[in-house]
């Protein structure tokens, strides 16, 4: 094979396209990846989950030392924030891991292809490069995983300045004195929250009747009562119809239960969901089949309209998590190695990274009554854990859903510390067809947060210990 053929080549370097080019190389596949972004890793790497997570952590460490440390007898004095220092250490994080996917490019012969692929035929695709010379490759299949981007209201352009996407509030240079959030969703509570702990008053505009839509209705009120307890404002059922931009200034020009309101602040943040994005594949020189959503269409096994064109992770149906897009970039992989790669959509966890921590797996108790699925469900609260109480972390619950008649567990619902660690048991449950009763007898260790999921398993046939 020359240097220019391979028998895969991802578009797309995010979560979903470098695990998908790995695991395509370990089987054996001649691989190679398209990136034009100066760094490999895509939105989760570069502007999404980890930066957010590096300032999650270091705002809450800000916070607890301000608020919380007194409780535990450690006395703090002259506590402020360094900013710049807060901000160097996050793109550190981010710059140690681009390098260390280029490593394990390296490790498993992955060519980069260091440009803008677009497609001239099924197997044959043009890469502009960043000085705009054109190379043009052939490969046996190609794999879609160019990701999303955020969407754009006509009532709220982004000016980068004062009205910024979620990658813009990764980098303010000061803390926004008033932060206004458009959309309830997971990005406008964890970038809200980020600020809101450095210092800025957030107030979260939601066009729907409650924050985190898709998530366990009981899961969603607390999470907005515990936020609203840590300072951060609400407006419900409350929908953003025009944004004016002064030069430091930012009005949001709301309608509330048919009333107009005016909300005024020094920054805007919206987070009104994600788009696929397909502009620049060319993709109309295949003939590639897309939903009404922008979406590429793709069947069960990740193939578009176009043989030998896959697509994977956001750009295709179900939820925009990296780690969907990851499970779906190995089940690709395996099948073009003829393994029968799968992907278990009904084990996918969920997880808002705010304080305290919310965490989901499987049906809501929603989504079981519209199934008209017989449930039984066990809840435990924190408050009752001995961990979380030295801790000092005793908000939120958690809740285990299994059916009424066989006990198989359907869904887990966290809402509190650690949530986001605490979920992958019950992913394994799910993924094993565990019963609540497996849960309830499995042994965990004491004391520890764990314990209120076991308890919550028990709580299915009312037979909690602790409480
Ligand atoms: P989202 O879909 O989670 O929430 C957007 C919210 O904006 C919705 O509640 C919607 O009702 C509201 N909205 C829409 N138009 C509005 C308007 N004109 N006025 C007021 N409210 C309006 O979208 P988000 O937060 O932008 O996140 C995008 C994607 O990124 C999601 O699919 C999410 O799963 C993913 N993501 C996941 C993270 C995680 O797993 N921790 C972190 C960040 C993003």
């Amino acid at each position: 094979m020359s240097a220019t053929e391979f028998d895969l080549v991802v578009i797309g370097s995010g979560p979903g396209g470098y695990i998908c080019a790995i695991r395509a190389a370990q089987l054996g596949l001649k691989t190679a990846c398209i990136e034009f972004e100066a760094a490999l890793g895509g939105t989760c790497l570069n502007v999404g989950c980890i930066p957010s997570k590096a300032l999650l952590q270091s705002s809450e460490y800000f916070h607890h030392t301000n608020h919380d440390l007194e409780k535990h007898g450690v006395v703090t004095k002259g506590v402020s924030l360094d900013l710049s220092t807060m901000m160097k250490r996050k793109e550190k994080i981010v710059g140690d891991m681009n390098k260390g996917i280029e490593g394990l490019f390296k490790k498993n012969k992955i060519t980069w292809l260091k440009g803008r692929g677009s497609f001239v035929k099924a197997g044959e695709i043009k890469i502009t490069g960043p000085d705009g010379t054109e190379t043009k490759i052939t490969t046996k299949n190609t794999v879609i995983a160019t990701g999303s981007k955020p969407i754009e209201i006509p009532p709220a352009k982004y000016d980068r300045k004062l009205v910024v996407s979620s990658t813009g509030a990764l980098k303010f240079e000061e803390v926004p004195k008033h932060l206004i959030v458009i959309g309830g969703g997971v990005i406008g509570l964890e970038m809200g929250s980020v600020w809101l702990r450095l210092g800025a008053k957030v107030t979260v505009i939601e066009a729907m009747d409650k924050i985190l839509s898709g998530m366990d209705g009981e899961l969603a009120k607390t999470m907005q009562k515990l936020l609203e307890k840590q300072g951060m404002e609400f407006h419900i059922n409350t929908k953003l119809v025009e944004t004016v931009v002064g030069k430091k200034e930012v009005k949001a020009i709301c309608e509330k239960n048919g009333e107009k309101i005016e909300i005024k602040g020094d920054k805007m943040l919206v987070a009104v969901g994600r788009k696929a994005n397909t502009e620049g594949l060319n993709a109309d020189a295949i003939g590639l089949k897309l939903e009404k959503n922008g979406k590429v269409a793709v069947d069960k096994h990740y193939n578009t309209n176009v043989p030998g064109v896959y697509a994977i992770g956001d750009v295709i149906a179900g939820p925009m998590l990296a780690h969907k897009a990851e499970e779906e970039g190995v089940a690709v992989a395996e099948i073009l190695a003829n393994l029968p790669g799968h992907v278990n959509y009904d084990a996918i966890p969920g997880v808002v990274y705010t304080w305290p921590e919310v965490a989901s797996v499987g049906l809501t108790e929603e989504q079981c009554k519209e199934l008209g699925l017989s449930v039984k469900i066990g809840k435990f609260p924190f408050i009752a854990n001995a961990r979380a109480k030295a801790f000092g972390n005793t908000d939120g619950f958690a809740k285990v859903i299994a059916d009424a008649r066989t006990d198989k567990i359907l869904g887990a619902h966290i809402i509190g510390p650690n949530a986001s660690e605490l979920i992958a048991e019950m992913a394994v449950a799910i993924e094993f067809g565990a019963s609540a009763e497996d849960i309830a007898r499995s042994c965990h260790a004491h004391p520890t947060l764990s314990e209120a999921v076991k308890e919550a398993a028990l709580g299915v046939d009312k037979r909690m210990l602790n409480i």
